[in-house]
């Protein structure tokens, strides 16, 4: 920490801190376009500067690091003035002189534009700027690119690039002909993008939109926060809702998204609630006609409780049994389980989350005492050296997930891809094991032997916090790396890279999901995997454990 003056006020910082940070740590607000954080910081719109003693000219804040002794102002005539011709350059080229694009817009009344403009009192331009044009893309069926709307900020190609690791959308050419490549023409398809509309999201104007945007002003809108339901990643998100009816999302910074959606739980998840589809009344098999007819609830309730009534008097309450969903919310899982207990009488109470991930439930139990994710995701994300993915396609299953471990290899994290399958991950992995289905116990115990033998172990934590170590050691033992190689079909070279990589890492995460869970040895593939974190002791740090990926939102609560 260190100290530095701004605005008058002493104010302490860590080292690596800009100033834009430590004024917002410090309560002051200073204008910003084309920043976002942790996603872009390009510095190109120039709203953001402030004067610093001794340097030539203003500074940008939101890309200038705070020196020890510096001496900050973020308010004076010259530097309102400086970000209102900044503000009336990116409005001239916005084509504010030419059009009146502000009343059809989509991002009318959520326009970070107008509000810089109307913050900085910014209502006309004296500069004739011919915008940069061409056609409207929206070939994809989700967004839409207007390059007319684009003020060229890059927040778009910093959350493609940086925060979702896709690399689709990009810049183009160089100073004032700078332009966005959006991939969203004719040929969107042949492209990598995947829609997840993450560009849009971090779009300050209406240049890159959702199309869902079309149906809603902001001013008719309420916004509900929750959590997605698609996977069990546990994004963040409000859903947008107008008149009643669910019409959009907007992703929001949880622990476990940090602002990214994907394309099913921007675009998808939520739809089932006015699919036509969707029952929206009791129905009752008619005796007469033998088909479902419409019901009240009262008809409908008084039926099932009747029926379970008459069930639990002839056969008793263990006839009977609840099951739950993993999307549910804990108070209504509560609450089933509590009908079962008291009114049926039974302790027949099951859910999911012991269905596909029903091994790492008894895996994990069995050998850490507890079926959960020893690491919050980000953590994975941003502190592993090396991570070992078994079994897992997240670019698919759990995209959010994909994303951030495809930013985090971007960065330099080692990754090492244990799957039959080519999945994306593995185009930029270390090494890629393609095992055959079912060797997974093979494979981990060998890694365990070859950890054992080149005295990649922990020996404190395996005398401190482990049980069995002898009898695992004289086991693995037989799963020599030919032997390994020959039931599993990879060469014996591989595992013993990838046993390195791994265990010669300080910080290193095992991620698996259902290739090793789906198998009739689903809870031993499990197990073994927790062996090799448990011998390396790698668990209860940051960037290590194991780490199942599971199904529903609400999987671990
Ligand atoms: Fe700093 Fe744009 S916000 S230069």
């Amino acid at each position: 920490m260190f100290d530095f003056t701004i605005d008058g006020r002493i104010v302490s910082v860590k080292e690596g801190t800009t100033i834009l940070e430590a004024a917002r740590s410090a309560g002051l607000h200073i204008p910003t376009l084309c920043y976002l954080k942790n996603v872009s910081s390009i510095g190109s719109c120039r709203l953001c500067v402030v004067e610093v003693e001794g340097a030539a000219g203003l500074v940008s804040s939101c890309n200038t690091l705070v020196k020890p002794g510096m001496v900050v102002h973020t308010n004076s005539d010259a530097i309102t003035a400086a970000r209102r011709t900044a503000l009336q350059l990116i409005i001239a080229d916005h084509g504010l002189n030419t059009t009146q694009y502000c009343f059809s817009c989509p991002k009318n009344g959520s326009c970070e534009l107008q509000d810089r403009c109307r913050e900085l009192g910014v209502e006309t331009t004296p500069f004739d700027v011919q915008p940069a044009g061409g056609p409207i893309l929206d070939s994809n069926p989700f967004i839409a690119f207007n390059p007319a709307l684009c003020i060229r900020c890059q927040r778009c190609v910093g959350a493609c690039n940086n925060a979702a690791g896709n690399h689709t959308l990009v810049t183009g050419r160089r100073g004032v002909r700078t332009s966005i490549l959006a991939p969203f023409g004719e040929d969107w398809k042949s492209t990598n993008c995947e829609s997840c509309g993450n560009c849009a999201g971090a779009c300050p104007t209406g240049a890159i939109t959702m199309k869902r945007r079309r149906e809603y002003r902001s001013w008719e809108i309420q916004r509900v926060r929750t959590t997605c339901p698609h996977c069990a990643t546990g994004c963040q998100y409000n859903l947008v809702v107008k008149n009643g009816r669910i019409v959009d999302t907007e992703a929001l910074d949880g622990p476990s998204n940090h602002g990214l959606l994907c394309v099913k739980g921007r675009s998808a998840s939520f739809d089932f609630v006015h699919s036509p589809q969707r029952l929206t009344m009791p129905l009752i098999r008619s005796k007469i006609t033998g088909e479902l007819e419409p019901a009240s609830w009262d008809e409908a309730l008084d039926l099932v409780a009747r029926r379970f009534g008459e069930i639990k008097a002839r056969h008793g309450g263990s006839a009977i049994a609840a099951f739950a969903c993993a999307r549910s919310a804990n108070e209504d899982i509560y609450m089933l389980q509590k009908m079962a207990r008291t009114v049926f009488e039974t302790n027949n109470v099951d859910n999911c989350a012991r269905v596909c991930h029903g091994p790492s439930v008894a895996g994990l139990q069995r050998t850490l005492g507890s079926g959960a994710m020893t690491n919050p995701i980000s953590d994975i994300c941003e502190n592993a050296q090396v991570i070992l993915l078994v079994g897992s396609n997240p670019e698919e299953a759990h995209p959010v997930i994909g994303m951030q471990l495809r930013a985090a290899v971007a960065r330099g994290t080692r990754l090492i891809v244990v799957d039959p399958r080519d999945i994306g991950l593995s185009k930029t992995s270390d090494l890629h094991i393609k095992l055959k289905p079912g060797t997974n116990v093979a494979f981990a115990n060998g890694i365990v032997r070859q950890l054992i033998h080149d005295d990649l172990i922990d020996h404190a934590f395996i005398e401190c916090r482990t049980e069995g170590f002898a009898d695992l050691k004289a086991m693995v033992e037989a799963y020599t790396p030919e032997r390994v190689a020959q039931i599993c079909a990879i060469d014996p070279r591989d595992l013993i890279a990838a046993a390195r990589l791994y265990g010669r890492a300080d910080r290193a995460a095992i991620v698996y999901c259902l290739g090793v869970t789906e198998h009739s040895s689903g809870t031993e593939g499990v197990m073994s995997l927790s062996n090799i974190a448990m011998v390396t002791g790698k668990y209860g740090r940051p960037g290590c454990g194991i780490n199942p990926l599971r199904g529903q939102n609400n999987v671990q609560g």
